[in-house]
């Protein structure tokens, strides 16, 4: 199973992709997470991303097919993977094909901006095993600590309701155009996002059992 999940920041990419590697034994590899990743790592290259994350822009391409092409050597993307936050321009199409990373579907999760903007206020995320919550929707069983493995949750820094606006605008300049390329291609299946988290989740797993049985 060889996936890219595709859609505007807070459809919900990151939380099905994890509901999804879990169920069918696949890897979530998240570019925004590679990339925070390296921001952790403060490095001079981590803190150049950290201030393009910060403000809401896309970091240039080279730095993030590098990221990419490390993760993919790892054995364990082998099994099948979903790709979440890649492509994310023409460009990284471009890249996609030239370095040959494989996918059979385009899943694209749409959600309204007026949607967007109240999940991402609200979501939070495990600083220990990166379990995403959102503290009205899909609340930990206790406040500010992660079900999953007791980490401590917090809020990225790039969820700020300004920052979250301007992503919008790049998502609808950039990464938009990526829908009808994919249409045209044939390979984008639509999942209305803007559902309950339970009901997106039921139909997306009725999809890949469709596809993959
Ligand atoms: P990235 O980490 O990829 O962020 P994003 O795509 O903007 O998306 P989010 O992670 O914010 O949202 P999501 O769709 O995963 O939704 P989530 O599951 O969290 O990228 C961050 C930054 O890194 C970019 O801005 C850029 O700077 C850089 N970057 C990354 N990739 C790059 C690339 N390829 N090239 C260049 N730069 C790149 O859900 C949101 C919330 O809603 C959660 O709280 C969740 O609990 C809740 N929720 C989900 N579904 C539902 C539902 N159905 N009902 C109610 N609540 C729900």
């Amino acid at each position: 199973m060889k996936l890219i999940f595709l859609g505007p920041p807070g459809a919900g990419k990151g939380t099905y992709a994890t509901y999804a590697a879990k169920e069918y034994g696949i890897v979530h590899v998240s570019t925004g997470d590679l990339l925070r990743a390296e921001v952790k790592k403060e490095t001079e290259l981590g803190k150049e991303i950290g201030e393009i994350i910060q403000k809401g822009n896309l970091v240039p391409d080279r730095m993030i097919t590098d990221l990419l092409k490390k993760r993919f050597e790892e054995p364990d993307c082998k099994k099948g993977y979903i790709l979440d936050g890649f492509p994310r321009n023409i460009p990284q199409v471009h890249i996609l094909k030239d370095d040959n990373i494989e996918f059979e579907h385009v899943i694209n999760f749409t959600a309204t901006k007026e949607t967007i903007i109240k999940r991402l206020s609200g979501r939070r995320t495990c600083k220990k095993c990166g379990a995403i919550y959102h503290i009205i929707n899909i609340p930990p069983k206790k406040e500010g600590v992660c079900d999953k493995c007791g980490g401590e949750l917090y809020q990225r820094e790039d969820q700020k309701e300004e920052v979250v606006k301007h992503r919008l605008e790049v998502y609808e300049e950039q990464t938009k155009p990526l829908i009808e390329h994919f249409r045209k291609e044939g390979s984008l299946i639509d999942i209305d996002a803007d559902k309950k988290a339970e009901e997106v989740w039921e139909e997306l797993k009725k999809l890949l059992d469709q596809l993959y049985k």
